[in-house]
């Protein structure tokens, strides 16, 4: 096991230069144009009591302190990503590892690994909301056991599909829950208007079994009702999940199986679905 403490870091936010802060506002006052309309509640309500906001990079003490408050989490800073054993063990304390340093102005539009604005402005406003911020943890406490039983890359898939890449369906249609989503302009907009994606019901063997790239915009979107249903979907022990997948294929990031069919049509066009009644979906199959 690797020394948690090894890998922590101090933010430093005293440090920032004017134009670090700068990018961040670029960031953030574009993002906060594409929202509205398109994140879930929860998030926006997180981000407003946060208080994170437009001026500059946050200082992460003063956000713990008021996440702290909500639900016990706390940000703590590492230099980038962290072993997996060390992420797991953050997340089971309620410990949310953020890097510190910031894009740079012309990387406004896509970067592989996280910085400050995607940890920050895409992930700590979901730790707000109770029951995300239980199932992050429970998802730390299930990464621990995933290592010891070997299937890391099925577990790291839910997490990409839901805490990362997520959509919620609502009564106004879909909205973005996940944080590789919220702090991508481009993948904002894709992820909700664009045709070519797949939005299908969240399924938990489904989505541990599904590939997906890290260089492009997702092929792919899982759709889940409310977060209760999404904690309640994991609770089960995973070992015996585990082992049923481990002797199915792989899904391709862009597959569709037998019997699936997209769920733009009734969420994303669909108040008129809606008033038809609710068995239109079903209907289809
Ligand atoms: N129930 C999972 C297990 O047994 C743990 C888990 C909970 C994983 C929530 C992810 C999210 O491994
Ligand atoms: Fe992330």
């Amino acid at each position: 096991m690797s020394e948690i403490e090894d890998y922590l870091v101090e933010q430093n936010w005293a440090d920032y230069r004017e134009d670090e802060h700068a990018v961040w506002r670029l960031l953030f006052e574009r993002q906060q144009r594409l929202l509205a309309g398109r994140a879930c509640r929860e998030y926006l309500h997180g981000l407003r009591s946060l208080g994170v906001a437009a001026g500059g990079i946050p200082d992460f003490r003063r956000l713990s302190d008021i996440l702290g408050q909500a639900t016990g989490w706390r940000i703590v800073a590492v230099p980038g990503l962290v072993p997996d054993d060390v992420f797991f063990a953050l997340l089971a304390r309620r410990r949310f590892p953020s890097t510190c340093f910031i894009r740079h102005r012309d990387q406004l539009d896509y970067l592989q690994e996280p910085d400050v604005f995607h940890d920050i402005y895409g992930h700590v406003p979901m730790l707000m909301n109770p029951v995300f911020a239980d199932y992050m943890q429970a998802y730390g406490e299930g990464g621990v056991k995933a290592l010891r039983l070997g299937h890391l890359g099925h577990l790291a898939r839910l997490y990409w599909y839901t805490v990362e890449f997520g959509l919620l369906a609502t009564e106004e249609g879909l909205r973005i829950y996940g944080s590789g989503i919220l702090s991508s302009a481009g993948e904002s907009v894709y992820c909700l208007d664009d045709k070519r994606p797949h939005r299908l019901p969240f399924d938990l063997r489904r989505v541990m079994r599904t590939q997906y790239h890290i260089d492009r915009y997702q092929e792919t979107y899982f759709v889940i009702h409310n977060f209760a249903e999404l904690f309640a979907a994991t609770r089960p022990d995973f070992a015996p999940i585990y082992r049923e997948i481990a002797a199915l294929p792989d899904i391709a990031a862009d597959a569709m199986l037998p019997g699936e069919h997209d769920m733009e049509h009734e969420d994303a066009e669909p108040r008129i679905g809606k008033k038809e009644g609710p068995h239109l979906s079903a209907a289809r199959v």
